[in-house]
């Protein structure tokens, strides 16, 4: 990479958080909530990109930072064949002009799903590994720690789990003006929750709901991403919906009711099991009354496509 190149990279990189804004926090009104004397508001992160939302931006902003300081021209890393992930790295590569290639998970389908094609639409070169294979790259965390690596490629682990991502979530908390009781986030690798849990350093409760069936790892995870012990935190591990990517037609009546009634679009992966699962914690009373809860909307509303 010649020196005028980083310039030009990181003036790309500046224009392109030139398309997002800070996301609006949402009200909830609702029956239930008043009944129980609580507050509910969304803070909309769905809203902040048409394609890089929700907690996207947020874990690669400082990444895509820190790839074009170390020069790299290439970003590597790995993902399912829905992945959110993938999606926002691979349109963000082509903005910057960075070649991505993604290591999916499984065989390579006859029929691609809508996220797959546009991975190879944004020039992502797709490599289908097995199961096995994809298992084993969990184990590199850094940057240049995956074995091959070329030069001027970079690695990012999945879901983009590394700290720079904690530093990009922690953004969210610079943004939000209203004091609060209680922070929400869903949890695939834990990272946004993390992210959180380490802006905050145990001054407000955070819960995090896990997409995955026995996600009990994950508070493990999360604690070797915040590198130090930190209270006040917890992971729900009952809203998983029979495991991850998986539902039911409650959770989805649940969705569409949510929508008519507060005009939100919610996954089905992530972001539906949160609200159902702070629901049910609501109907149950494990809030004390007149408590503020801020849940985060981690977007991946195009994950539904499937
Ligand atoms: C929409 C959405 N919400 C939440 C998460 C979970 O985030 P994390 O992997 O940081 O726990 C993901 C996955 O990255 C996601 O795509």
């Amino acid at each position: 990479m010649w020196p005028g190149q980083l310039k030009m990279l990181n003036a790309k990189l500046e224009s392109l958080e030139y398309g997002f804004f800070q996301s609006p926090l949402t009200q909830i009104f609702d029956p239930l909530l008043e009944q129980k004397q609580l507050e509910l508001w969304i803070k909309r992160d769905d809203l902040i990109h048409p394609v890089i939302s929700g907690n996207k931006w947020r874990k690669l902003k400082y990444i895509l930072d820190h790839a074009l300081t170390q020069g790299a021209e290439c970003i590597v890393s790995m993902g399912g064949a829905y992945s959110n992930h993938l999606h926002a790295l691979a349109f963000a590569g082509q903005q910057l002009n960075l070649k991505t290639i993604g290591y999916i998970r499984g065989e390579r389908p006859k029929k691609f799903s809508p996220t797959l094609t546009d991975l190879e639409l944004w020039g992502m070169e797709l490599r289908f590994i097995s199961r096995t294979d994809f298992r084993e790259l969990r184990q590199y965390k850094r940057y240049d720690s995956l074995p091959g690596l070329q030069k001027a490629q970079y690695w990012l682990p999945e879901g983009g789990a590394t700290e720079l991502a904690l530093k990009g979530v922690a953004d969210i908390i610079d943004e939000i003006e209203l004091d609060y009781d209680v922070l929400c986030a869903p949890c695939g690798t834990g990272t946004t929750l993390a992210g959180l849990i380490s802006a905050k350093q145990g001054r407000v409760k955070i819960l995090g709901f896990s997409a995955l069936k026995g996600g009990g790892f994950l508070n493990q995870d999360v604690n070797s991403l915040l590198n130090r012990q930190i209270a006040n935190w917890q992971i729900s591990l009952d809203y998983h919906f029979g495991g991850f990517a998986k539902s039911n037609n409650e959770l989805l009546l649940f969705m569409q009711q949510f929508l008519t009634r507060h005009a939100i679009t919610l996954d089905p992966v992530y972001t539906g099991k949160m609200i159902y699962g702070l629901f049910d914690l609501i109907q149950k009373d494990t809030f004390k009354p007149r408590q503020r809860i801020i849940a985060i909307h981690t977007g991946g509303l195009q994950g539904r496509r499937a």
